[in-house]
């Protein structure tokens, strides 16, 4: 999703905001632009398409100066054009804003520009209809106290035109309905920036006698690890050397300096082609880094003090509802059938965008959990958002600790998988379904489970990163079986029980990455209709370890061999000799409890996906349309 990155310093601009934006590339985007002022010119560059091309525009004709602001465009309002990028100007052409989210109300603001005057319009965004509205506030009080011969300013701090502009930005921020990251500069106020936030992350980075602005704090960890993560209705005016920050209403804001949890070394490819298999490959240390410190051996449970929780309050729990979107709401699917078995309280899974809307019958005894690995996904905040208005408990379980997310929930876990940049979400997706295991445990310890009980999920959990490790040995038999079906149109996946969620995954990560025609189902829904599909050039592929309804997926993978579909099967122990006559391909993993299954068997589909989708020549990390972190409706 688009993505900004500002600068204030005694260094060149370009360099760095070029780079911040390659930092922001994985987000997804479709056009990328800069400005950077110097002295009696904003120098702007921007154009459609990737940020290779804008470094190219840049290079024939460098801009120069030392503040500056930069973005990338993921289209919600106007086509992905040059005239559509970002930044865009107010109708003086001093003033340049680049913005994350969507101006609701950008026509009942722009009509009424208009009806001022205003028709210097040049892109068809909601952005440049506030770039001009904060413009004419800002000349406005400029005249004005100019015609007052005053030297009267809005801000208690700021001087003369920085704290007009500050006051310009709250006062047409105060009129929009929507959401909002900006950061602006101003042609005439040296050294300045200013950036505010409603809805769309944003976050200051501390440096000597440089800061920084950025949508994501991956861009600048590179120059500085001090951060102040802005809050909803938060203003920034940022100098060289000091901000300031206050509400949109216009009071002091409290902030607090953090320090970033990762450095830039975390971010980077290393050996690996693809940050994808990088991080599919990281799984065996975030599994082990999610559990770490959180399973108690001598007590046969789980530990999570995040969730802010007292015991009797846990006992309390009387119903669970998980929410999340894509990788996370199938996380979710799996956390229902670990807290339903281990703990037997009734849990629902929510698609977030459903239950931000809805009227989801909720007792008092409800738990929410709102799953996301960014932890800024639009509508799982909404979610959250809408859950904790109703009164109701409502936990995190997320990757990115500065999220909003995080920082809005009641309590929570982190997931501590270190940076997923891949688009396509893989070592999130089993940390959280490990997190979600722990939690079955918690609950089912202050209930039911017995001591052995415990001790036996607790092993389960410690045993999964070695497991991890020889899955992980497959790669190369799961790239073969990729070129085998390099030629396939599509695939279809199915599974039972707690592996139903990992078909779904498995063809979200197939389409996601390869744009192949995917569907995941429970096995058994084969026969009330998606046989139809069955014919030779479409494989089906079924997750069938060797469990307690391995002979019901036996018999489903029977149907689709009698009508010549081919089938890839994953499975464990016993059922590779089991399948030996009936499936086409065999991937065995070791064999685990049902609850832990999911953490292995999605492994091997990630994989087919990735090879498939480099055999396919696919841009495996930032596939088409698509965005690492959702932060529109
Ligand atoms: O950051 P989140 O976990 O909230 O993201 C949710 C989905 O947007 C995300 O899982 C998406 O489906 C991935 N691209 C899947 O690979």
């Amino acid at each position: 999703m688009c993505g900004i990155v500002g600068y204030v310093g005694r260094s060149e601009a370009a360099p760095i905001l070029l780079d911040g934006l390659r930092r922001l590339e994985y987000r997804g985007y479709d056009s990328a632009g800069v400005a950077i002022v110097n002295g009696e010119h904003v120098e702007t560059r921007k154009c459609a398409g990737r940020i290779a091309e804008l470094g190219k525009l840049m290079a024939e004709k460098p801009p120069t100066g030392t503040y500056g602001i930069s973005h990338t465009r993921w289209a919600t309002h106007g086509k992905p054009t040059d005239q559509n990028a970002h930044p865009h100007f107010d109708a003086s052409g001093k003033l340049a804003l680049v913005h994350n989210g969507v101006i609701e109300n950008y026509q009942a603001l722009k009509d009424q520009l208009l009806q001022d005057g205003d028709d210097n319009f040049t892109s068809e965004t909601d952005t440049e209809v506030l770039a001009h509205l904060i413009g004419k506030l800002y000349d406005t009080s400029v005249a004005e106290a100019a015609n007052a011969g005053s030297n009267g300013n809005a801000s208690a701090q700021l001087p003369n035109n920085k704290g007009r502009l500050v006051e310009a930005v709250r006062t047409a921020l105060r009129q929009v309905i929507g959401t909002y990251g900006i950061a602006l500069v101003h042609r005439d106020i040296p050294d300045f920036l200013v950036g505010a936030r409603r809805g769309s992350p944003l976050v200051l980075g501390v440096g000597k006698e440089e800061n920084f602005l950025a949508s994501d704090v991956s861009a600048i960890v590179a120059y500085t690890r001090d951060a102040v993560y802005l809050n909803d209705f938060d203003v920034v005016a940022v100098e060289r050397d000091k901000f300031e920050i206050s509400s949109v209403a216009g009071q002091a804001g409290n902030y607090q300096l953090s320090k970033v949890e990762f450095t830039d070394a975390d971010i980077k490819k290393g050996d690996y082609p693809h940050y994808m298999l990088k991080e599919i490959f990281e799984q065996a240390d975030s599994v082990r880094d999610a559990m770490r410190g959180r399973l108690s051996p001598e007590e046969c449970t789980a530990k999570l003090g995040g969730l802010n929780m007292t015991p009797a309050q846990l006992r309390d729990v009387g119903r669970v509802v998980l929410t999340g979107c894509g990788t996370a709401l199938h996380a979710a699917m799996i956390g229902e059938y670990s807290i339903e078995q281990l703990a037997q309280i009734p849990t629902e899974v929510e698609y977030a965008s459903e239950f931000r809307h809805r009227n989801t019958p909720m007792t008092r005894d409800t738990l929410v959990f709102a799953i996301s690995q960014s932890g800024e996904t639009a509508d799982t905040l909404g979610a959250l958002r809408e859950s904790r208005r109703k009164g109701y408990r409502t936990l995190g379980i997320c990757n990115n600790v500065a999220s909003t997310i995080a920082r809005e929930s009641d309590g929570g876990v982190y997931m501590h998988a270190g940076p997923e940049i891949g688009v396509a979400a893989t070592k999130s997706f089993t940390s959280q379904v490990a997190i979600l295991t722990a939690i079955g445990l918690l609950l089912g310890r202050m209930r039911h489970l017995s001591t052995s009980e415990g001790t036996r999920i607790i092993e389960a959990l410690e045993a999964l990163p070695s497991q991890i490790e020889d899955v992980l040995k497959l790669s190369d038999q799961i790239k073969a079986i990729a070129k085998k079906y390099a030629s396939v149109n599509g695939m279809l996946f199915f599974g039972r029980q707690f592996n139903f969620p990992v078909a779904l995954e498995a063809a979200l990560k197939m389409k996601e990455i390869t744009y192949l025609f995917a569907e995941g189902h429970p096995s058994a829904e084969l026969k009330h209709g998606i046989i139809a599909l069955v014919r030779p050039d479409l494989p089906s592929v079924f997750i069938a370890p060797d469990d307690a309804v391995f002979s019901k997926n036996l018999n489903n993978i029977e149907q689709v061999r009698a009508r010549k579909g081919p089938v890839i099967a994953i499975t464990s122990g016993t059922g590779a000799d089991r399948l030996a006559k009936i499936a086409d391909d065999i991937v065995s993993i070791p064999i685990v409890p049902d609850y832990v299954s999911p953490i292995l068997t999605v492994i091997p589909l990630q994989l087919l996906a990735y090879h498939l989708a480099v055999e396919l020549g696919r841009d495996v990390d930032k596939p088409r349309n698509l965005a690492k972190s959702v932060t529109v409706e």
